[in-house]
């Protein structure tokens, strides 16, 4: 299999970090190519195409049931598509289960966070995997990991024995995604992260966006607030009705094309109802 895809990831987005120019794995961490996937009747995906490269914030818009999130479980390896390869690090793979998904150090956030609500902020960044002195949790060693695994990207939390109850928005959303990051993934995939926070909240996640990246991971970043894709995304792609129908550098964008280009609102009339 042949990735020519180098010279299509855009010369001019800024802050970045590429690694390796070699158009293999060095510069492409995933390729889907035509994907699909239907539930019985419902053809929620009809021929996906998209690239992540090491260090890139691509940002997935797309109307309300374009099959962005559907898209996103597939990459995750929460369902499985019926057509189209998968291709991560120049290998082509086949998920069966969201354990396979994270073998191949992919990583998502779901919409709803998946914590647990009674549980500590450390308790909910190691659940499933508490660090144990013999056959019993260490609490201790665990909240001191916690804590530093907060600190490293700088999420405050007033303690690590906070119940994720009693957390904001943000600081939930921010959880969340340091727990995701702790598993070291290549891809991050963050499905409206910013969606239900407030103005200083979804500066903190924007930041956590980008401070991940600039370690290399490429983040695929889906929401609605299009303003967020200009402060933290290099490159977007565009769905439409379980296709992807745009993919621009976006610097290359502004407001306007951009709303244009997710409601095809500026093409001619060849739309299939
Ligand atoms: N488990 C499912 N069963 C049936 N239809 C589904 C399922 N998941 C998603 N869909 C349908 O697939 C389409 C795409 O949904 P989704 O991926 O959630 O879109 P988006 O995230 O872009 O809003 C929608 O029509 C949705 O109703
Ligand atoms: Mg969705």
């Amino acid at each position: 299999m042949s990735h020519e895809s180098t010279d299509t990831w855009g010369g001019d987005r800024q802050g970045s970090v590429r690694q390796g120019s070699d158009g293999q794995s060095g510069d492409t961490l995933v390729t889907l190519e035509g994907i699909t996937k239907s539930f019985g009747a419902v053809q929620s995906l009809r021929g996906v195409d998209l690239r992540l490269g090491p260090g890139e914030v691509l940002g997935l818009v797309g109307d309300n049931g374009a099959g962005k999130s559907t898209l996103m479980k597939v990459l995750s390896g929460a369902i499985r598509h019926d057509a189209g390869s998968i291709t991560v690090g120049g290998k082509q793979v086949r998920f069966h289960s969201p354990a396979d998904a994270r073998a191949e150090h992919i990583g998502i956030v779901y919409q709803d966070l998946a914590l647990c609500d009674t549980l500590d902020v450390a308790s909910n960044l190691f659940l499933g995997r508490e660090p144990r002195t013999g056959p019993f949790v260490d609490r201790a060693e665990m909240h001191r990991r916690a804590a530093e695994m907060l600190s490293t990207l700088h999420v405050r939390v007033r303690s690590t024995y906070q119940e994720i109850g009693e957390l904001s928005g943000g600081q939930r959303q921010a959880v969340a995604i340091a727990r995701a990051v702790s598993f070291q993934p290549k891809v991050l995939i963050l499905d409206e992260p910013t969606a239900a926070l407030a103005v200083a909240e979804v500066r903190q996640v924007l930041r956590m966006i980008r401070e991940v990246a600039e370690q290399g991971v490429g983040v695929i970043l889906i929401t609605h607030r299009l303003q967020d894709l200009f402060e933290v995304c290099d490159r977007i792609t565009v769905m439409y009705e379980g296709r992807s129908v745009d993919d621009a550098a976006i610097a290359d964008l502004d407001i306007e094309t951009l709303v244009a280009m997710i409601t095809r609102s500026n093409t001619t009339t060849e739309e299939a109802a």
